[in-house]
């Protein structure tokens, strides 16, 4: 495992939620949430970014920002649950409030779900339940569909299968293809993810069912 930085917990501000946030890539979305996380009406601050790979633009946006990062890389364990329970450790060590999915191509296990489950928000860029998995947007381009979209879901122990908590449409072009219809959903995804993690942070969460609410009552 190679672990980056220091492996204390951020000083989370006192009655914030503290936000672990989960990369892969090229971290926009993070840097969505960095953009929102210094106003303390936001009310959730992200004290940590995980990657499961190094070398990835999103890691270096944590950097600039001076949030703590760490890598956990499957390639360093000998199976995927070893890993898993890696992973898991890792996150626990920063005492998260939620954890953010923000372009994490990774699906966990029974660990990391058993420890976290109820409090792991994703984002995924086509309208769920339609296009899940790796590739929305070029799933969704090669279906044809006219209408597509973003969704930010509670993580369950599915593929993108977890009770939806917002979405929003984007139209598809006569010329887009995936950079640039990607693009679009992620100008409309930013500030839905930020927006609902937000709300997720003050209000609470919990689920019933298909449903995910937000909200004190
Ligand atoms: C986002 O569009 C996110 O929805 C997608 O990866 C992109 C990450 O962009 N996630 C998935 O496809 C998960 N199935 P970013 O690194 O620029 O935030």
């Amino acid at each position: 495992m190679t672990h980056e930085t220091p492996q204390r917990p951020a000083p989370a501000t006192r009655g914030t939620g503290r936000l672990v946030v989960m990369v892969s890539g090229t971290g926009s979305n993070l840097a969505a949430l960095l953009a929102a996380h210094d106003d303390p009406a936001y009310g959730a601050r992200v004290v940590a970014v995980v990657a499961d790979r190094g070398n990835i633009r999103a890691l270096e946006i944590a950097r600039e920002a001076g949030i703590p990062t760490a890598v956990v890389s499957i390639k360093d364990f000998d199976d995927r649950a070893s890993w898993d329970a890696a992973v898991a450790e890792t996150v626990a060590v920063f005492s998260p409030d939620l954890i953010v999915l923000a372009g994490f191509m990774k699906l966990f296990g029974d660990t990391f779900l058993g420890r976290f489950g109820g409090r792991i928000v994703n984002t995924h860029p086509a309208l769920l339940p339609s296009f899940p998995g790796a590739h929305g947007v070029r799933d969704a381009l090669a279906y044809g569909v006219k209408v597509t979209g973003c969704t930010v879901m509670v993580v369950d122990e599915g593929v993108d299968t977890g009770p939806i908590l917002a979405q929003a449409t984007v139209a598809v072009e006569p010329d887009d293809d995936e950079a640039t219809l990607h693009e679009r959903i992620k100008a409309v995804e930013q500030p839905l993810l930020v927006e609902w993690v937000g709300r997720v942070a003050r209000d609470g969460l919990r689920v019933e069912g298909r449903h995910a609410i937000v909200g004190r009552s």
